[in-house]
Formats: C-alpha cells, sequence, structure tokens
C-alpha cells in the first residue's frame, strides 16, 4: 500500500529496483531531491499545472499525475503561465481535440520564451499517434516530455530521466498487458472518485480511435477494485464512478473471469459507500444479469448512459456497433421496466459516412421514442487509421450541419420535458460545490445525475441532503432543504 512506504527510507546510492511499483517509489525519491535543491535555490518549491483535454478516464489519469507530483514535492500552479511544469493531458477522439493542442502549445511555447526553466510534458491518447510525435520533434522543439497511455505508470521514471538529462525524454508504448497498482493519486473531490475498473476497448467501433491509443481491454483484479474503494471510503468518499470504455465487459480477461454484475455485487457490499456510478456502457454487452443488479441495488444510481451512437440499423452495422435499432429499443424498454426512474442519456454521431436523409430520420426516430434526459451530440470526425476513414460517401459539411442543428434541438426539447417531471419531489442530493453565480446557493447532483441548486453552505458540500426540487429551469432544478 502506498501510505505505508516512507519515501526519505529509499537508498538512492543502490541500484534501482526491477519491481513495480517499488521502482516508481524509487525514482519519486530521487525527483523529490531534485526539488529540494530547486528549493534551497529559488526559496519556493516548484509549481505543476496539470491540465486534462480528455474524458474521465483521461481525468482520472491526470489524478494520478497529480498525485505522483505531490509526492515528489511539487505544488499547484494557479494557471499554466505561472508554472515551472505544464503537462497536458490529451485527447484525440475527434480532430478539433488535436488542433486545440497545438494551439495552446504554440502560446505556451512564448511563455517559455520568457521562463526558459519551465517545463513542457504532453502525455494522453494524442501522443500515442506516431504522426503527432513527428510532428512535435520537428516542430516543438521546446517540449520536454513526451508519453503515452501505457507507461503513464512510468511518470515518476521519466520525470527523474528529464530533470537528469536536459534533453527531450520520448517514451511511448504501442500497448501493454501490465496493470501497476498502489501508486499515490491526489483526487480533485473530497467525496467523490474515478475508479478505473479497465483499461483498453477491443471492439473497434468503425469511427473510434480509442482501440488504437488505449491498447486491448484488461480488466483490474477485483480484489484491488475493492480495496482501493474501501480506502477512498476511508478518505471521506461517499460515491464512486467506475471507469471503462466498454464496463458491460469487465472480468473477461481474468483469470478468473467474472461479470460487470458480480463486480457490482461485491462493491455493493462496501460499507460507508453512498453511491455507485459507472460508465461507459456498451448496449451489445448489457446482460439481464445487470439490469437484475440495478433493479434490485440500494447504491446504484438511477442513470445509465447507454450511447446509441445512430438509430439507422444500416449505419449500426457499419459502425461495428453489432446491435440494431430494435434491438437497443428493446433493451431501453427492459431496464425502463426493471427501473422505472431510470434517467438514460446517450452519444449520438451525425454525419457518419453513407448517412443518408432516411437513416438520419431513424435516429430522431430513437431520440423520440427514449426520450433521453440528455444526449451528447458530435459531428462525425474523420480519424486515420480507423476503417471509416477510407469509406466512400463521406458526407458534405454543410448537410451534416444541418442535421446536427436539427437533432441538437429535438434532443434539448426532450430533454426540458424529461427534466420537468420531477418538480415538486423530494430526492437526494449529494452536495458538491458552492454554485458559480450565487454564493448564497450549493450546488448538489441527484441520483438521476440532474443538478439542483438551494439556499446552504459550504460545510454541506460532500453530504447527501434531502431536497424539495421547487422549479424546473430547463436542465436543472432550483430546490430548497427540508
Ligand atoms: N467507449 C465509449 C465511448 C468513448 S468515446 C462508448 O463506446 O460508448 C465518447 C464518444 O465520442 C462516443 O460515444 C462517440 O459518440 C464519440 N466519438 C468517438 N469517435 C468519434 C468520431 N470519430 N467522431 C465523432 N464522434 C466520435
Ligand atoms: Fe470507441 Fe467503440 Fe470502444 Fe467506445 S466501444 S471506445 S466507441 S471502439
Ligand atoms: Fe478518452 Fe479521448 Fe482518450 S475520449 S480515452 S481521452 S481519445
Amino acid at each position: 500500500m502506498f501510505n505505508e512506504i516512507n519515501l526519505d527510507n529509499i537508498n538512492l546510492d543502490s541500484a534501482p529496483p526491477a519491481n513495480e511499483p517499488e521502482r516508481q517509489y524509487y525514482f519519486m525519491a530521487k525527483c523529490r531531491e531534485w526539488v529540494k535543491n530547486f528549493e534551497q535555490k529559488n526559496g519556493r518549491l516548484p509549481k505543476a499545472c496539470v491540465v486534462n483535454m480528455g474524458c474521465q478516464m483521461n481525468a482520472r489519469d491526470s489524478e494520478k499525475l497529480t498525485g505522483i507530483l505531490e509526492q515528489v514535492g511539487y505544488t499547484e500552479a494557479a494557471d499554466e503561465e505561472h508554472a515551472d511544469f505544464v503537462i497536458y493531458n490529451t485527447c484525440t477522439v475527434r480532430e478539433n481535440a488535436n488542433q486545440r493542442v497545438y494551439g495552446r502549445l504554440g502560446q505556451l511555447g512564448h511563455a517559455k520564451k520568457k521562463n526558459p526553466h519551465m517545463m513542457i510534458g504532453l502525455c494522453g491518447c494524442m501522443m500515442q499517434e506516431p504522426h503527432v510525435v513527428e510532428k512535435l520533434k520537428k516542430s516543438y522543439r521546446f517540449v520536454d516530455l513526451i508519453f503515452g497511455t501505457h507507461n503513464i505508470y512510468k511518470f515518476a521514471e521519466l520525470l527523474a530521466t528529464r530533470l537528469e538529462s536536459e534533453r527531450m525524454v520520448i517514451d511511448i508504448w504501442k500497448d501493454t498487458d501490465k496493470i501497476v497498482e498502489d501508486l499515490p493519486v491526489e483526487r480533485k473531490y473530497s467525496f467523490k472518485s474515478g475508479v478505473n475498473i479497465m483499461f483498453g476497448c477491443n471492439n473497434f467501433c468503425s469511427y473510434c480511435i480509442v482501440p488504437y491509443v488505449r491498447g486491448r481491454e484488461r480488466s483490474r483484479d477485483p480484489k484491488a477494485i475493492v480495496r482501493e474503494i474501501e480506502r477512498l471510503v476511508a478518505d471521506g468518499v461517499v460515491e464512486v464512478m467506475l471507469l471503462g470504455q466498454n464496463v458491460n465487459s469487465y472480468g473477461k480477461t481474468l483469470e478468473e473471469p467474472m461479470t460487470f454484475a458480480q463486480l457490482l455485487r461485491e462493491i455493493e457490499q462496501i460499507d460507508g459507500l453512498e453511491r455507485i456510478r459507472f460508465m461507459t456502457s456498451h448496449p451489445k454487452d448489457l446482460s439481464d444479469e445487470l439490469i437484475e443488479v440495478m433493479g434490485n441495488s440500494k447504491k446504484i444510481c438511477k442513470h445509465l448512459h447507454l450511447p446509441v451512437q445512430s438509430g439507422s440499423s444500416r449505419i449500426l452495422q457499419k459502425m461495428n456497433r453489432r446491435y440494431t435499432k430494435e434491438q437497443y429499443l428493446t433493451l431501453v424498454e427492459k431496464i425502463r421496466r426493471a427501473v422505472p426512474d431510470i434517467s438514460l442519456t446517450t452519444d449520438i454521431i451525425v454525419g457518419f459516412p453513407g448517412e443518408t436523409e432516411e437513416d438520419f430520420q431513424e435516429t430522431l426516430d430513437v431520440v423520440r421514442k427514449v426520450r433521453y434526459d440528455s444526449a451528447f451530440t458530435f459531428i462525425y470526425s474523420k480519424r486515420s487509421g480507423t476503417p471509416a476513414a477510407v469509406m466512400e460517401d463521406q458526407v458534405p459539411d454543410d448537410v451534416v450541419k444541418d442535421r446536427f442543428d436539427r437533432l441538437l434541438t429535438e434532443v434539448q426539447q426532450i430533454a426540458s420535458e424529461v427534466c420537468a417531471v420531477h418538480q415538486g419531489t423530494v430526492q437526494t442530493a449529494l452536495v458538491e460545490c458552492k454554485n458559480e453565480h450565487d454564493p448564497h446557493l450549493m450546488t448538489g447532483r441527484l441520483s438521476n445525475n440532474l443538478l439542483v441548486h438551494f439556499p446552504g453552505d459550504e460545510s454541506l458540500i460532500g453530504k447527501l441532503v434531502d431536497v424539495r426540487l421547487d422549479e424546473c429551469r430547463g436542465f436543472y432544478y432550483i430546490g430548497e432543504m427540508i
């Protein structure tokens, strides 16, 4: 367990251990020496800024980086410009995510000219693409450290290498089957936490780059997951979000296979844990067993994110999603029967190659039939290396834009109607923060993932309170604690 390791007792004159995580503890101790020197020279501790640009899995990875930086002695910088070490944890799921990185990196290059001691690190999914690393090597020479998604556990070692060498350090692995446990993490919230249950993805949806940049699917040992959650609970966490690209296929690659539903049953037993969420569920792997567990659970939240991507069975087949429109709708019916008040959300892609107006109408039809509580809508983005990138009939931009606007209008109209049905009810909210716009209000999250703002003070943060939902304002509520 990490807490029991004392970095001060590590003998840095000996060679680094070969085993993990001990090897990383050694390099953390080494980086700590460097930080002490920095402090002596500059009269202050170095400041770091980890910028997360991706999904919840990336966010959790950023917490791991921050945890290591904190152990090493870095303090948190208020912003990038004032940091001694800036790390961008990148995403590459859509092209605009990539463009944003190059844009911000250009600006950071200027800041570094003013402050030559600044170190810049890049990691995350975008770094797993060879053409990206080539471009960085050629045109962004001022970057200090580049690593990928598979060797993020080696961050302390890579940092130590950079601190000693003064040259650009690049380490990218194609894939890994390794999972290193017991490294430090620093949570963004004291009362809730993401918990990885699996890494990678084997689904190869034809538009998606994630399987190429996150590698093959591998599940964490259930005992390690339960142990992590127990420690989080002991540390004040009441809500966990179990993370995986396809949580419904959890456990298949374990030596002793188990199902996601079985894992949930075990997590449910953890005393002091109040709420369980998970994402993402792939419809093709959502089992009857899981629906049953959700129906009987007292802790699993009444919210399911179930990406449909398209309502057209023809397009779904080209997307390699392995379900039809009818199968998806049947599944939704089954879930609603078992958990009547469940809130459903989804992801939808518009403009997949070959999508016709008829196909798009099928998507609108699903949206109208399911009546989602909310939906993330995306314009299809061509990712080189994926099968869809070389498909014929890429849809013209203006047609896609028009469909996207129509879809968004429909989704928002329905979401505001669906949200309003809870008006007047009393529900339990986990208080998350002070309201950004009105300091007299606190913001809480309901089991169904909707937000409610109500009068209160900061002492409520992290507590579960009962709130009457007085007024629905489109996508959130104004309420009162009772
Ligand atoms: N594993 C999750 C999705 C992770 S990516 C799942 O299968 O549901 C999050 C969302 O980004 C996807 O659901 C999809 O809607 C969207 N997405 C992925 N690749 C995309 C692409 N090439 N263009 C546009 N949207 C994409
Ligand atoms: Fe991408 Fe499909 Fe895997 Fe989700 S399930 S990460 S959309 S390949
Ligand atoms: Fe997540 Fe983006 Fe990577 S969605 S898995 S950070 S490509």
